[in-house]
């Protein structure tokens, strides 16, 4: 099987410009999407599975349950986007139920993993258009044109992904997401909830440590691609839920006081200090809807599981 892929992988110069000017800030900081690397793509997949780590099989079990009002909201002959698509696992349940899709167009940073599921994906469903592109779907790129008529577009953004943003961006992205899907379309988005702090503790510090090596692997990357010399025993993954701001923080802690380079540039870590790699956003229903308000868009229906752990929307166009 082969697929035709829309490659705007971003280079390391940009890479290397963006972690430079995080490392310089007084609370130092990298981008989360970083961590998906092919190795940070295979640990975020083992954390989906983890007993701990609650939203993905949560968001799941609510698709399942309410797929059949999903397809029936996105409509025939739609052009389903997905952003961050991964392994697309959760997008099987809507396809199924989507014979008539004009086409598939699976977005992922990570080539490898997006590549697979492409073909996975086309495998399973021969009469499917399947359009992957790898790019960072926070910046500009071009849609591919599906050889079929689109009736609509559909943006899916599962895995509360948006909580990844800070909220200012969130509504940003969520506006963009809304000229993505044009007037008429719509945005299927699974969020988080906001709980019991001790089940966001225990989701983001596994008792089998994948979530620290997922964390610890961002510097690993960083010594590859951007020739940096972290030395990943000398740091250590720290994860809590900051109830204020209504997030999770991850961070990594420098164990002793060091010095690590950056091309020409030293950055200077004091023993302690640690660096920012994630925020991860939870809001209760309400408090989503009024994000989405600020971003022109109005709920038109939502779900949740029956413990109200997680939430997926169906986002419209105000
Ligand atoms: C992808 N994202 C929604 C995950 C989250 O829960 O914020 C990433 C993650 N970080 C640690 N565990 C999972």
């Amino acid at each position: 099987m082969s697929i035709q892929l829309l490659d705007f992988h971003p280079d390391t110069t940009t890479h290397e410009k963006e972690v430079l000017a995080g490392l310089k800030k007084p609370q130092k900081e990298l981008p989360a999407k970083l961590f998906y690397d092919d190795y940070g793509s295979q640990l975020f997949e083992q954390i989906t599975d983890l007993e701990e780590y609650y939203p993905t099989r949560t968001e799941l079990a609510i698709m399942q349950a309410s797929v059949g009002e999903m397809a029936s909201l996105i409509g025939k002959q739609a052009l389903l986007i997905e952003y961050g698509s991964g392994s697309s696992l959760k997008t099987e349940t809507l396809l199924q139920h989507l014979p008539d899709l004009a086409a598939y167009i699976p977005i992922d940073i990570s080539r490898e993993p997006l590549l697979a599921s492409a073909e996975r994906i086309a495998t399973r469903y021969p009469a499917l258009q399947v359009l992957p592109v790898c790019a960072d779907y926070t910046a500009n790129f071009t849609l591919p044109q599906p050889d079929q008529e689109v009736h609509k577009r559909v943006v899916f953004f599962p895995g509360s992904t948006i909580g990844n943003f800070h909220p200012a961006e969130a509504m940003l992205f969520l506006r963009r997401m809304r000229h993505v899907a044009r007037r008429t379309g719509g945005i299927l988005i699974g969020v988080d909830t906001k709980k019991d702090r001790q089940v966001l503790h225990a989701a983001y510090n596994d008792a089998q440590g994948v979530t620290a090596a997922f964390n610890l692997n961002i510097l690993r990357r960083l010594n590859r691609d951007l020739g940096t010399d972290f030395a990943l025993d000398q740091f250590f993954h720290d994860a809590f839920y900051d109830e204020v701001h209504g997030r999770v923080e991850m961070h990594l802690v420098s164990r002793k006081k060091q010095t690590v380079r950056l091309s020409d540039h030293p950055i200077h870590l004091d023993a302690g200090e640690c660096i920012w790699t994630e925020s991860s956003y939870k809001y209760t229903p309400a408090e989503f809807a009024h994000l989405a308000a600020q971003a022109g868009l109005r709920v038109a229906r939502v779900w949740t599981d029956p413990d109200n752990l997680f939430s997926v929307h169906y986002l419209c166009s105000t």
